[in-house]
């Protein structure tokens, strides 16, 4: 009965809400703080288009309930730009034509960031299985694959990606 009141900090900002028990994750970043960039892709928990960082590991929002993530640290897609800049693997997508639709992009982004933060050099077996979780409807493996691979060549370090084909 009655609602929950969570303190959670989501792409920065802290924020305090009250919450049903059963409210789901993905719709308490969705309904309540607007963060739409994290999307519904199924209702069975597999398609992963709903994956963020919570306290920096990759989750599937729609497998967590709001009041679970009281006190905890959260990272969309919306916060993974700094300062007006692409992250480093947004970059890759961007540039090796990572996405079709795009609709599984968020979650893809977010698994591979996590990812590459186990494994910053993966083979393209590696980055396969890492992603295994998240579903493309579009078949777009093998660009996803390639531009996980030269988001790990870039580094964390960025910089060297500049200077695209204009
Ligand atoms: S919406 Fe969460 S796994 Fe599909
Ligand atoms: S790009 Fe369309 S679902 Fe992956």
């Amino acid at each position: 009965m009655g609602t929950r009141r969570i303190s959670v900090t989501v792409d920065g900002v802290a924020y305090s809400d009250d919450v049903e028990p059963r409210t789901l994750l993905v719709h308490y970043l969705r309904e309540r703080l607007g963060k739409t960039g994290t999307v519904v892709g199924c209702d069975t928990s597999n398609c992963g288009a709903c994956t963020v960082h919570l306290d920096g590991r990759s989750v599937k929002s729609c497998s967590v309930l709001a009041v679970q993530v009281d006190g905890s640290d959260v990272t969309t897609i919306e916060g993974l730009a700094q300062n007006g800049e692409l992250h480093p693997v947004q970059q890759a997508f961007h540039e090796n034509h990572g996405l079709q639709c795009g609709y599984c992009t968020p979650g893809m982004i977010m698994q591979a960031v996590d990812l590459l933060k186990d494994n910053p050099d993966p083979s393209d077996a590696e980055i396969r299985e890492g992603l295994e979780g998240n579903l493309c409807r579009c078949t777009g493996y093998q660009n996803i694959v390639k531009s996980v691979k030269a988001a790990a060549g870039a580094g964390s370090v960025s910089a060297g990606v500049a200077g695209g084909a204009a």
